[in-house]
């Protein structure tokens, strides 16, 4: 099966440069799962003297794109960075507009997630969002819960070092209600993670070229392929996705190991 073969039922046709790219894409090597650093909405709107929730607003349909692309190439798990604890500096109007965008993406996306047999989740401490987003998540994430195909985990009022105390606390808990001896190992911190369950992400994609981690999934992203592009998030497209891939399918991936041909006459490894 080809690539292009997942492709023929998806919402826009795909055209020349993108059918092209697909070509080229072995779907057997595909990551497990994507991460994704959804940067540059505000540069967005500003280059188009636009308000930054402009950008905001064009960023919910790369992302609708971009998700219904990952579940299609039968990718595992996506995850979006969507609102970070740090987030909470912006204006309050900006916050609000934010907020109010993730309501009305998940009441007009929801049937399009179902179709595409999507399971939702969500990442992060939503105790601190507003009350009707938390009960819009939990609306979406039942109505989601049977689906078998891509997990989509949303992370909103995500900080990765958060999540750890959070784990850190809930394995605390765990020992005091277990007693005895009790040694925590790297499987006990994954499984009190938020994304417990998930693959750890083999590729992490930031947009519009800032090269930074941001406090994101920083216990799951040890061994991920890290991808920067300059191309601001609404404008990152099908094709720009299907680059990122092709070129992850170029790594070679040590995991701290030696590749095939370095394995077969060097006697050190390196990091990696
Ligand atoms: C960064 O742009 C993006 C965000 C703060 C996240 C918002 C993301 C969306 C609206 C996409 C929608 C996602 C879903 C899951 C519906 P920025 O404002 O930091 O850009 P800048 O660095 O250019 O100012």
């Amino acid at each position: 099966m080809k690539a292009s073969d997942l492709l023929k039922a998806a919402d826009r046709p795909l055209d020349r440069e993108e059918a092209r790219l697909l070509d080229e894409l072995d779907p057997r090597r595909l990551p497990q799962h994507i991460a994704i650093i959804m940067d540059g909405n505000g540069r967005w709107a500003q280059r188009r003297h636009l308000p930054r929730v402009a950008g905001h607003r064009a960023g919910v349909d790369t992302a609708r794109e971009v998700i219904e692309t990952c579940a299609r190439l039968k990718i595992s798990a996506l995850t979006l960075y969507a609102f970070s604890l740090e987030n909470w500096r912006r204006p309050k109007a900006e916050i609000d507009f934010l907020m109010r965008l993730l309501r009305e993406y998940l009441r007009k996306e929801l049937p399009v997630i179902h179709e595409n047999n999507i399971r939702l989740l969500v990442i992060g401490r939503p105790d601190q969002l507003p009350v009707e987003v938390r009960s819009d998540i939990k609306r979406a994430m039942r109505q989601t819960e049977a689906n078998t195909g891509m997990r989509l985990a949303v992370a909103l009022n995500y900080g990765a070092r958060a999540e750890l105390v959070d784990a850190f606390n809930a394995i605390l808990d765990h020992a005091r209600h277990n007693g005895g001896s009790f040694r925590v190992d790297e499987q006990t911190i994954a499984d009190h993670l938020y994304t417990a369950g998930l693959p750890d992400p083999d590729l992490l994609i930031r947009t519009s070229g800032e090269m930074r981690v941001s406090n994101f999934l920083l216990w799951q992203i040890a061994y991920a392929e890290i991808y920067v592009t300059e191309t601001l998030w609404p404008d990152y497209s099908r094709a720009r996705l299907f680059e990122a891939l092709l070129d992850f399918q170029k790594r070679d991936r040590r995991y701290g190991g030696l590749s095939g041909v370095a394995a077969c006459s060097a006697g050190t490894g390196t990091r990696g």
